[in-house]
């Protein structure tokens, strides 16, 4: 089964066919992250508008990539929550078009079950149940994967995203936007015991996760060292954050897996290729002698393979949506498609 998936949360356009669920035929990907860099974060009615110019140029680019016709699309997948509603609505639009006009079925997908997915696509041994720690700019949750849509959180930030604390924090350390891939490049030779930054432990929910104190105890180093005139050694501070980042979620992720004791780890979003999370994962899985699940960096970020393997998924279990399928900025991932 051939599936066209779309994806257009935030700032990728994204159009793949994937078949069955775990081979990409084509992956076509446009961003308009170097606008944004102007403003220092994503503007969601630029990332809007630059979803409609590219997203018809990447399907037919697609369909060439993979030397198929329209008349060999099967489904068509897409991302329809969570997002930028304005940009979710636009892949949501493009997706009940091509199905319409095709007469093929229509599959909604999660964004963060499609994350989930491209473990699927990198490899093609992993089944559920297994535990994904599902880290990106505006997600960080540990997820119990027990069936391929079959999913429950165990632990959720009671804040910022993991990936919104890096480029936040990267932001004021002068490294630009979006700052998780510079900051974890100044990190590289900086001593991670440098600074002492807080550790959170929330009563009554161990594997719940927080960054906001975190991020203000950063930004109070930063805004007190300019208030002196003092020159903060950046790799430093960048290994100390993303130590502490990585001693939020890596420990409770290692406890869920204990608890479960599915013997498999997953990580997935742009957060999963930070190279200490990456480190520190591969070490804590060794210890507890768990496989981990990594996908490579290109199918960390938001791509339209992912959506291809988990819409095959959703597609086996029946989910269909209708000519009313709508876009939302926010779903539980636990809920799947609330239906028509
Ligand atoms: O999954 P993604 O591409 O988009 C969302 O769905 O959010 O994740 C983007 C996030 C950004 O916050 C970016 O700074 C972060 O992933 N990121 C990283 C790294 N590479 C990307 N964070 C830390 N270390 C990295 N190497």
């Amino acid at each position: 089964m051939i599936i066209l998936a779309v994806e257009s949360s935030c700032d990728e356009t994204a159009v793949a066919l994937v078949r069955d669920g775990r081979t990409v035929l084509a992956d076509c990907i446009a961003s308009s992250v170097e606008m944004h860099k102007l403003y220092g974060g994503v503007v969601p009615e630029i990332a809007s508008r630059k979803h409609i110019e590219v997203i018809s140029q990447l399907a037919d680019q697609a369909l060439a990539q993979a030397g198929l016709g329209r008349q060999d699309i099967d489904a068509v997948a897409v991302t329809y929550a969570p997002g930028l509603i304005g940009a979710v609505l636009v892949g949501v639009n493009f997706a009940k078009s091509v199905a319409y006009a095709l007469g093929v079925p229509l599959i909604p997908v999660h964004h963060v079950r499609g994350h989930i997915a491209a473990n699927y696509i990198a490899h093609p041994e992993l089944e559920p149940p297994f535990v994904c720690l599902c880290v990106s700019g505006g997600t960080s949750l540990i997820v119990d994967v027990r069936g391929y849509t079959d999913m429950a959180i165990l632990g959720a930030t009671r804040d910022d995203a993991a990936g919104e604390c890096f480029d936040k924090i990267a932001r004021v350390m002068g490294l630009g936007y979006p700052g998780g891939a510079p900051l974890d490049r100044a990190s590289q030779t900086g001593d991670d015991k440098a600074f002492s930054l807080p550790r959170v432990h929330i009563q009554d929910a161990p594997l719940d996760m927080s960054f906001s104190g975190l991020k203000t105890a950063m930004l109070n180093l930063i805004h007190n060292a300019q208030q002196k005139g003092e020159d903060l050694p950046v790799a430093d501070l960048a290994a100390s954050f993303s130590a502490a980042v990585s001693d939020e979620l890596i420990p409770r992720t290692m406890a869920a897996a204990r608890d479960l004791g599915y013997g498999k780890v997953a990580v997935v979003g742009g957060v999963a290729a930070n190279s200490r999370i990456r480190r520190d994962l591969e070490a804590a899985c060794r210890r507890d002698g768990c496989t981990l699940y990594l996908p490579p960096l290109k199918l960390c970020g938001d791509n339209g393979s992912m959506i291809g393997s988990q819409g095959y998924y959703e597609y086996l279990a029946g989910v269909r949506a209708g000519a009313d399928l709508n876009a939302y900025a926010n779903r539980d991932i636990s809920l799947g498609y609330p239906g028509p």
